[in-house]
Order: structure tokens, then sequence, then C-alpha cells
């Protein structure tokens, strides 16, 4: 007996479902900014969350190749908590915390890892946690993890979460957790209204600025600063594999917080530190960052323009200001087809089916970046109507 066959059998009916997912081997196209390379073919590239263009800067490259010729080692070779810990960790940390207007910092391998471990360090049995019912995976893995009661509120509706508090008063510590930048979805969380609620229910506040850094505030540190409610977030998440253009993430709030992270977050005590080079590359990373107005005014302008093309058009595109922005197709297979009829015309965007997303609201997501030029985004808009309309998605 094959005790493995089931998965042939599941895996058939995600395919029959149009949900299975596969790796397709890409590369970079050297020659033009914002493109990449698959099967052969060069492609717009609309799929990364390179917002700033970064991922391919020549500082960034060199900080990192500096590392590894300073003979840093190609690996940290240990977790953070052992000799892991080498330069420029804390001087990063320390000027991430100043960026952030914050006491401490703390890097962490990835984003998810940084969600996963600090959920998991901040509540367990007899707590609740409040979750907006679209954030990120990560965050509601780290909440299964940490075996808080789940408690999830619909996507961005603050009534339904105050009644969910008021609920309540019997857990031990509240939770409050919502992304800033809603990474399917593009719009952006009620961040005062959750402040407010913070402080009326006791409850701590967490948020993912995955999709926000770098793109959003002065300087780039995200829309709890854009907003002005920094002060009030008791912890802010942000990633450097998107606007950042390399690896990581940081956990940044209280010296209090970061010190009790260091001791309980799991995926930082039990998992090797990220390579020096890595830690190098995002330290000139956030030194770019910082100063990167051009690139993010640029960003903003071409996400507002692209936006009202594909609405004019009659597109389904949803609402929000982000440089991320999504066309509903409907069904799983049509997101499919509308996928397949932009390769043909050149350009590259994700299908993002269910689970990821709520059944019947599958969608394309375009993902702009500063790398594109007002021209090149002009004719994308075009091809993607056309492309709708050969998909059957325009009437
Ligand atoms: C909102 C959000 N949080 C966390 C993550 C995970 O970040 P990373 O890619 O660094 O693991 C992502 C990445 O997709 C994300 O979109």
């Amino acid at each position: 007996m094959n005790t493995m066959s089931w998965i042939d059998n599941e895996l058939r009916a995600l395919e029959d479902e149009s949900l299975e997912r596969t790796l397709a081997d890409t590369g970079v196209s050297r020659s033009l900014p914002g493109h990449l390379m698959r099967g052969g073919q060069t492609l717009l590239d609309l799929t990364s969350n390179d917002y700033l263009g970064l991922s391919r800067h020549p500082d960034i490259a060199e900080a990192m190749r500096g590392a590894l010729r300073a003979k840093c080692g190609s690996g940290a070779a240990a977790s953070r908590l052992l000799t892991g810990n080498r330069p420029p960790y804390s001087e990063l940390e320390a000027e991430l915390a100043a960026w952030q207007k914050k006491e401490a910092s703390l890097v962490f391998a990835n984003g998810y890892m940084a969600n996963l471990g600090t959920i998991r360090a901040l509540v367990g049995r007899g707590d609740a946690v409040f979750s907006d019912r679209l954030n990120h995976a990560s965050i509601t893995d780290g909440i299964i993890l940490s075996r808080a009661g789940h408690v999830r509120y619909r996507h961005n509706d603050v009534e339904h979460l105050e009644h969910l508090l008021k609920k309540s008063d019997k857990a031990r510590r509240r939770l409050i957790v919502t992304d800033s930048i809603f990474s399917m979805d593009g719009d952006s969380a009620p961040l005062h209204k959750l402040v407010e609620l913070k402080h009326n229910y006791g409850a701590m506040l967490m948020v993912d600025e995955a999709h926000a850094e770098g793109v959003y505030g002065p300087s780039g540190e995200g829309l709890c600063h854009a907003m002005d409610v920094h002060r009030e977030a008791d912890v802010i998440m942000g990633t450097f594999s998107k606007a950042f253009g390399v690896y990581g993430a940081h956990i940044t709030g209280s010296r209090t917080l970061i010190r009790w992270l260091v001791n309980k977050a799991r995926p930082l005590v039990y998992s090797t530190a990220l390579p020096p080079s890595v830690a190098a590359g995002i330290f000139r990373a956030l030194g770019i960052v910082q100063t990167a107005h051009d690139r993010r005014n640029h960003l903003q302008e071409i996400s507002g323009r692209f936006r009202q093309k594909l609405a004019q058009a009659g597109l389904s595109v949803m609402p929000g200001d982000s440089p991320i922005v999504p066309v509903i197709a409907g069904s799983s297979r049509d997101s499919l087809r509308l996928c397949e009829a932009l390769e043909r015309h050149g350009i590259a965007a994700p299908a993002i089916r269910p689970p990821t997303v709520p059944a019947g609201s599958a969608r394309v997501r375009f993902s702009l970046s500063a790398a594109h030029s007002d021209a090149v985004l002009d004719k994308a808009a075009e091809s993607i109507v056309s492309a709708a309309e050969e998909a059957g998605i325009l009437a």
C-alpha cells in the first residue's frame, strides 16, 4: 500500500479547480530595469514587491560584496544568541530604532519569522488576538502557534472589532494586529481608530508595515509615521525583502519589548543569524530608503495614474492608493486566463486565488515599482485592457 498516494489525489483536485501552484524559473533582465526573464521571454515585471526599485541598486550589492571581501564569512554559522551576532547587527538595529523613533529594534531572518516569533512571545493560552481577516498568513500562523484565542474581525471593520473587544473581558492580555497596507487588496488599515480602540480596551497594538516601509512616511518609515500614530503602535514590524530590495525583517518598539523578544522569540533564538553580508546590504539600503524621496514621489504618481487608467477602461480595480493594484477577475480560471493573456502581451503579473483570497474574488495583482517609467506603464495599461478583453473579463 502506498501511504503517500493521497497526495496525488489531492494534487489532482487542486489541478481540476485551477488551484495548483507551480514554480517557474525566473531571472532578471540585465538591460531593462523593472523587467524579468521567463521561458526565454522578457516580461514587464508587475509581480515583485521591489517598490523603490532597489533590488538591483549597485551600492547595496557593493555593500554586500564588501562584507564578503572583508572575510566576514559567507554565513553567520550560529544563532545571534551564540556567536552569530556579528557586525553590523548592532549598528543596524540602532539606526532602525532611530529611523522609527522608537527605543530599540531587533532584526529577524525574514518577515514570516518576525511575525511568528513575536506574536508567540507576546500572547499565549488565556489571551486573545484580534486580527483583521485579511492579515498576512504569517500573522495567522503566529496566532495559531501561540495558542491564544484567535478572534478575526471583518476586514477594516472597526465596529465589528469593538464588538468583539467588548465580549473579551475575560482575556488576560489582548493584542490587536493588522497589516498597514494589505498585501492582496492594496488598501490601508484604519490606524487612528485602531489606536483609539487599543486605548479604550487596554490592548497592545502590532502593525505589520511590510508593504508600507519605504513607500509611506517622510523618510519611508511606513504608514504609522505617515498617519502620525507611530508612538501608539507598541510593535512595528517591517521587512527588508520588499522596498529595501534585500532580505530580513525587524521588530521595533520599546527596550523592554526587544529584551523580551531576545529571550522569547523562538525563530530568533533557535535559528541561525542572517549572513553578515545580508546585514551589511540592509544597512546600506536603510540609508538609501531614508533619502529616496524622488523614488517615493514617482511611485505615488505612477500608482495613481495606473489605477485611474485601468478603472476608466472599466476594469474592476480595488480601491486604495498604494502601488498594489488588484483587478478582480472572479473565478480562479478567469484569473489564470487573464494572466496567460497578459503574458502574451509581455506582462508578468500573478493570479491570486483562494485560499489566499475569498472564493469568487480571484484577481490579478499588479505591483508597481519606482523602476517603471510613465511611458512603460501607460503602454502596459493599454495592454492590460486588451488582455482583459481577450480573456473575457472586460465585455
Ligand atoms: C504583510 C506581510 N507580512 C509579512 C510578510 C513576510 O515577509 P517576508 O517575505 O520577509 O518573510 C509578507 C510577505 O509576503 C507580507 O506581505
